[in-house]
């Protein structure tokens, strides 16, 4: 199923061909979320169940969770039932874990008939759904969530293995697992732990198998190893991403796999006291050479970069003047060689424009970057250097260039 993804994909010199027209487009490395899930299942040695909502946390979800079978993994986290229909509708059979909450007929009989496991923790939606599953002579997957103290969603644990106990008794129903989210507040996460493995306990007493239990994502896989229990659903790290700075020193050794590249649009000089962007956020020192981007914060390129971004032109840091708008921004390229067409870096692996600095310098979270990328720009997949792999919307100018047209200024 994954491998026929892959043979789907247009082939490598198609998909550079169609590299020339994208005016911006996100390059994924998918020997590095190998190489993390390597690292993660090393350190957990239990199953990972990568959380991919959010669009694979901006990577794309379809080739992410393509890429995540031929590796081995079984399951996948989604948090919204679109991202369960999309992998279904390419014909991915993984294991679906659908934490989206559940409300129309059609959406029981979807995650029944699709095999999608559906998170429970009220009795109205696990009678529904055995209630559907028994009709259409199927059944239904549940994992049930326990709120062992962040208070979001889930049964509270306390009243859990009543909960519990009773859904594994329902028929047309099968408990694959129970799960629960830490407050990653270090100390109240082991109080969590323990009222998690308070609710297995008691069920086990009961004579009740609560399945695979999992509690850690990122932070507790970077932090608690005494949390792995079965499984562990790392989100952030799966990518590359350390959610923290100080998560560098955990010993895990991960790999960011996302960069965000663009054409310079337009090249030109302005002179001293020249205003740039909105509410003239830039005034120029002095006469200088400032290139535009035509990529801005409805593209994912956060707002909070304005005057602070760096964007790699060849060698060069080049920083962003003035304000980033929704779908521009401006850099400065002065003493640098650069023309329009030229290819940037926004987002780069290694160096000043990583998702970590950026993320820092824009005053947000490491996951607001990623989950704040747009999921129509073009994504090119890439494994030992290669293209392997596109996500890009259907359009009719999405197309290879005729072999008459002149090749892009300077597309190196
Ligand atoms: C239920 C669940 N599990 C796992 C994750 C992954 O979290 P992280 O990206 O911090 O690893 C999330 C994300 O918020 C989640 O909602």
């Amino acid at each position: 199923m994954a491998e026929s993804f892959f043979r789907s994909q247009p082939s490598t010199s198609e998909i550079e061909e169609r590299l020339e027209g994208y005016p911006s487009w996100l390059e994924v490395d998918l020997d590095c979320v190998s190489h993390n899930l390597e690292e993660i299942r090393g350190r957990a040695g239990v199953e990972v169940i990568p959380c991919v909502k959010a669009n694979a946390y901006g990577h794309g979800l379809v080739p992410i969770v393509a890429h995540l079978m031929r590796r081995g993994v079984r399951r996948v986290l989604v948090a919204k039932l679109w991202e369960a229909e999309q992998l279904r509708e390419a014909g991915l059979n993984c294991g679906i874990i659908n934490i989206d909450p559940i409300y129309s007929e059609a959406q029981y009989d979807y995650v029944v008939q699709e095999r999608v496991t559906q998170a429970v923790f009220t009795r109205r939606v696990a009678e529904r759904l055995s209630q559907r599953a028994a009709r259409l002579g199927l059944e239904a997957g549940v994992f049930v969530k326990v709120d062992t103290g962040l208070g979001r969603v889930g049964v509270r644990y306390g009243e859990a293995a009543d909960f519990i106990e009773y859904v594994s008794k329902l028929p047309g129903l099968r408990l694959e697992g129970i799960f629960s989210t830490f407050t990653e507040d270090r100390a109240y996460d082991r109080i969590q732990l323990e009222r998690m493995l308070a609710v297995e306990g008691e069920l086990r007493r009961r004579g009740v198998d609560p399945g695979t239990r999992s509690i850690a994502s990122s932070n507790a896989i970077l932090h608690m190893p005494e949390s792995y229990l079965d499984a562990v659903r790392p989100g952030l790290t799966i990518y590359g991403v350390y959610p923290e700075e100080e998560d560098r020193e955990a010993g895990l050794e991960l790999r960011q796999a996302l960069s965000f590249k663009a054409r310079i649009e337009l090249v030109k000089r302005i002179e001293e006291g020249d205003p740039l962007t909105y509410n003239r956020r830039f005034i120029a020192p002095k006469r200088m050479r400032v290139g535009t981007i035509h990529v801005g914060y409805s593209d994912g390129y956060p707002r909070g970069l304005s005057n602070k971004g760096l964007v790699r032109v060849g060698a060069t840091m080049c920083r962003v003047l003035g304000s980033v708008s929704v779908n521009h921004h401006i850099i400065n390229l002065e003493g640098v060689e650069a023309d329009e067409g030229d290819i940037v870096e926004l987002i780069g692996r290694e160096g000043e424009n990583t998702i970590s600095s950026l993320a820092k310098q824009a005053g947000i979270m490491t996951y607001t970057l990623c989950v704040g990328l747009n999921p129509l720009t073009p994504r090119v997949y890439y494994e030992r250097g290669r293209p392997v792999a596109l996500s890009e919307p259907k359009l009719k100018t999405n197309i290879p260039n005729r072999k008459e047209d002149p090749p892009h200024l300077n597309s190196h």
